[in-house]
């Protein structure tokens, strides 16, 4: 595949056109007469004007008007198709630029004269790139860049040919992340800027996410300097992807690359800071953002699965253990349940809204990693965690903590998001076993025959499941989730 990120041949000096060719016609007016032509596609004649002015050039001609019939005499022969002479044309401006340059004192015309020479330069790497020369186009684009640090799209165009046609995947991403940073920072205008950005920063972060994959085991430096500490591959990968998901969100492959790259992403389970943090500054809104902007009925739903699972006759469970309580929606539905309810969560600003919201409903708060809290408070009859194990990926650990902590027939009711049914279908046809993967939203998603099937494996019997769509709404898209019941089984040596 190659990728032009910038097609379009323009004319690059224009002046007042003659009526008329008169018997005198100065070069600068076989320019306009040209460009004019060239304007209104009509090739072949602009090529015969072109050529008319630079015969008609004298020994000491401006040489602006050189570099510009060239340079536009070049395009013309590339838009049709006679690429050897065009790239000819390019040259002679770029070495009429090269020898003039040093004597001009004028700034004005420098800075026009650099201007049409990097120009020529770039168009001239399209040309090459056209004629499979990738190596003449590497060198084209780079002397652009030389002379227009400013050219995002020669760094753009020269980091495909590098990728694509050279395999020489630093160096492309190297030349995708300065074209990147060029669009990005806010000093300066960037040459040629796109019209709508987003959809160019969107290729240019899926293309950085594809040069970053072919190795994902490997470390990758964030940046030059030498205190950053290296990070995999693939999480840089992960982000680029999800950042070119970000720019276009209609995006399919960029949709695609990053459903597969984080299926059983390395990442085991989000950070306790983070999650901490998280809650921390949400704490004040937390309740009014998830019930009323994202419309979540979760905590509801769990309630009703559970009565659902456990029939109508549910004696008080004696020990509870409310697992990334929040703010209490979930404590309150199984207060009713509960002799002693313990509500847990990273978060110390939570816990006090927790109580703030709704005094007393828990009999105590502990603001502590839920895993440790399960072995500690030993024998725990009745775990609930709703929408708290989506910071989990890797399950595993988790369920071992949770049979652990639960009392023999002690019951755990918990919910987990799946991924978008998009998602699933690209996941199904790539990676059908994926376990779980890391979602925009800093989340995890996991397969329900993977969460049954670590259920299983530790000791868990699956009570019951409930299919859970559209139990919170994001960015006007409904959730996907699934509701699990377990028990812990007794172990048959005990009995
Ligand atoms: C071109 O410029 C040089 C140096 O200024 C001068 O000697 C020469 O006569 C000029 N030639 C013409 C045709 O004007
Ligand atoms: C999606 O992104 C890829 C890679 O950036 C690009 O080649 C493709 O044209 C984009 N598709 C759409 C429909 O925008
Ligand atoms: C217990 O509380 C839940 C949630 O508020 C409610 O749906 C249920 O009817 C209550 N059960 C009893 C027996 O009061």
């Amino acid at each position: 595949m190659r990728v032009i990120f910038f097609l379009l041949a323009s004319i690059i000096w224009n002046q007042q056109v003659p009526c008329t060719l008169a018997k005198d016609s100065t070069p600068d007016d076989y320019l306009a007469m040209a460009d004019e032509s060239l304007g209104r596609g009509l090739n072949e004649k602009a090529i015969g004007l072109y050529e008319k002015g630079i015969s008609a050039l004298g020994e000491n001609e401006s040489l602006l008007t050189v570099m510009s019939l060239e340079t536009n005499m070049a395009s013309a022969l590339s838009a049709v198709g006679r690429n050897e002479e065009s790239i000819k044309s390019y040259r002679k401006a770029i070495l009429a630029y090269k020898a003039k340059i040093d004597e001009i004192d004028d700034p004005e015309t420098v800075s026009h004269a650099n201007d049409i020479a990097s120009t020529a330069s770039f168009y001239m790497g399209m040309v090459y790139q056209d004629m499979s020369e990738p190596q003449k186009a590497v060198d084209a684009y780079g002397y652009t860049y030389v002379l227009d640090p400013k050219h995002w799209a020669s760094l753009a165009n020269l980091a495909s040919v590098l990728h694509d046609q050279m395999k020489l995947h630093d160096d492309a991403l190297d030349a995708y992340n300065k074209a990147y940073e060029i669009l990005t920072q806010t000093e300066y205008e960037p040459t040629d800027p796109p019209e709508e950005a987003n959809p160019i920063l969107s290729q240019i972060q899926y293309r950085i996410g594809l040069c970053l994959s072919h190795n994902l085991d490997r470390k990758c430096a964030l940046s030059d300097d030498p205190d950053m500490k290296p990070v995999s591959c693939k999480e840089m990968a992960t982000h680029a992807f999800s950042l070119a998901v970000q720019f276009d969100d209609r995006n399919e492959s960029a949709k695609h690359m990053l459903a597969t790259i984080t299926a059983d992403a390395t990442m085991k389970r989000a950070s306790n800071e983070y999650v901490k943090n998280l809650f921390d500054e949400y704490a004040q809104n937390f309740e009014h953002s998830l019930v009323e902007e994202l419309g979540y009925t979760g905590y509801e739903k769990l309630r009703r699965g559970f009565d659902r699972a456990l029939g109508d006759k549910i004696e008080p469970f004696s020990l509870v253990v409310d697992a990334g309580c929040g703010t209490g929606l979930v404590g309150e539905q199984f207060r009713n349940v509960s002799s002693y309810l313990i509500g847990v969560d990273l978060s110390q600003a939570i816990l006090d809204e927790a109580e703030k919201m709704r005094p007393g409903l828990y009999d105590e708060r502990i603001a502590a990693d839920v895993m440790d809290v399960f072995r500690q408070r030993k024998p725990i009859s009745l775990i609930v965690a709703a929408d708290s194990y989506i910071y989990f990926g890797d399950l595993q650990p988790l369920f071992e903590a949770m049979v652990e902590g639960l009392a023999d027939n002690g019951v755990a009711a918990f919910t987990l998001e799946n991924v978008d049914a998009e998602s699933e279908e690209t996941l199904t046809e790539t990676k059908p076993d994926w376990r779980w993967q890391l979602t925009a939203s800093g989340r995890f998603a996991h397969r329900k025959d993977y969460v049954e099937s670590i259920a299983t494996d530790v000791g868990l019997e699956v009570m019951y499941n409930e299919v859970m769509d559209g139990f919170r709404h994001e960015h006007g898209k409904s959730v996907r989730g699934n509701m699990f019941i377990v028990k812990k089984v007794m172990n048959e040596a005990e009995l």
